[in-house]
């Protein structure tokens, strides 16, 4: 199971008026497990007032870049961004695991890919390393990258793009959107939707043929771009999203055994790291990292919204129920690993294994 190392600030940088580059340095020893794919993300926890508070960022630097980077947007009233825009220092050390996350790019320097990037707000952070590594080491790919924000002066990274683009003129294109500023050509005047992304697909993107293309931003711009794409003819598959924000409630599916006032138990085994430990839940208790909490059981999480898969596990025995999936590929779900933070057991016995990658 991945564990917190303790990852050292070595800079950090006012990115915009609202957000901040944090560079962190691996110690020696955990250097290989700290080896990520271009747009996954780091799970983290600092104590505020001796609370653990996590969050989940992306890398935004490239692969093999120490140290590492992330960009924070501070959100009004957020604790964790707003300790690193008011509290933290150069110096400080901060509780990291390992990378993760199945929103990435496969590079390979034999590739000869045309790749479309779809980014609002603070979704460019693991877009910037996606494209940054699609550039920097696959000679013959190109990158078209749509970069919404309401006002240039909000948009992260904005300096690092233009270098990039003085450096591969020819292999990228660069298309930024402002929905609270006037732009020279209407097309740019607004948001990633509905209306706006076929537009500036008929207008940019002619005569390519995408191979993949990648999506990070809020739910809505998300299921405007990926219609979109899919309207053009784009593969699913082939479509790749990374959800940011809150994400919509679930709704999902409750376990069939619950009914009202239900306290019927269920058995849950949880393998770790080669040990077993127990621990029974009610089918009404709310998910199973709440439930083993209670028992003083600590099982993996970020979120808890369905989203980064901190929580992902493998169910080796019985059945759960998840309310939300944001996090995992179809595939995960068909080969058995679940959400933990968004499951509860539907039969009377469960094993979930988290050695099981
Ligand atoms: S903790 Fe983030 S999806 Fe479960």
């Amino acid at each position: 199971m991945r564990k917190y190392h303790l990852l050292t600030v070595t800079e950090l940088q006012n990115e915009t008026p609202d957000s901040v580059r944090v560079a962190m340095r691996v110690p020696d020893d955990a250097r290989k497990e700290f080896e990520f794919l271009p747009g996954q993300h780091l799970p983290m926890q600092i104590s505020i007032d001796g609370k653990p508070v996590r969050r989940t960022y992306s890398i935004c630097s490239l692969p093999g870049e120490m140290p590492l980077e992330i960009g924070v947007r501070v959100q009004p009233g957020g604790k964790f961004s707003e300790y690193v825009q008011n509290e933290l220092k150069v110096g400080d050390q901060i509780e990291v695991m390992p990378p993760f996350g199945q929103f990435h790019a496969n590079i390979d320097p034999s590739n000869a890919k045309t790749y479309l990037a779809f980014a609002a707000g603070s979704g460019i952070t693991p877009i910037m390393s996606i494209v940054r590594a699609a550039l920097e080491n696959e000679a013959a790919s190109r990158v078209v990258l749509f970069y919404g924000n309401r006002r240039q002066r909000t948009a992260m990274f904005i300096d690092d793009l233009y270098a990039l683009k003085n450096r591969f003129p020819e292999r990228l294109q660069l298309y930024f959107l402002f929905s609270q500023e006037d732009q020279e050509f209407d097309i740019f005047s607004g948001r990633l939707d509905e209306s706006r992304v076929p537009e500036l697909y008929r207008a940019f993107c002619g005569g390519l043929e995408p191979d993949e293309a990648f999506i990070c931003g809020p739910n809505t711009m998300i299921d405007s771009v990926k219609s979109a794409l899919l309207g053009v003819g784009m593969n699913e598959s082939a479509i790749h999203i990374e959800r940011y924000g809150a994400p919509r409630k679930g709704g999902g599916p409750k376990p069939a055994s619950t009914a009202p006032g239900s306290k019927k138990l269920a058995t849950i085994d949880v393998i770790m790291d080669g040990h077993k430990k127990s621990f029974d839940m009610s089918v009404d208790d709310s998910n199973l990292v709440d439930a083993a909490a209670e028992h003083g059981i600590e099982l993996p999480y970020s979120c808890k919204g369905g989203v980064c898969a901190t929580c992902r596990t493998h169910v080796r025995e019985g059945d759960v129920t998840m309310a939300t999936n944001y996090g995992l590929e179809p595939w995960e779900v068909e080969a058995g690993f679940v959400l933990a933070c968004q499951s509860v057991p539907v039969s009377d016995k469960i094993t979930i294994d988290y050695d099981k990658t």
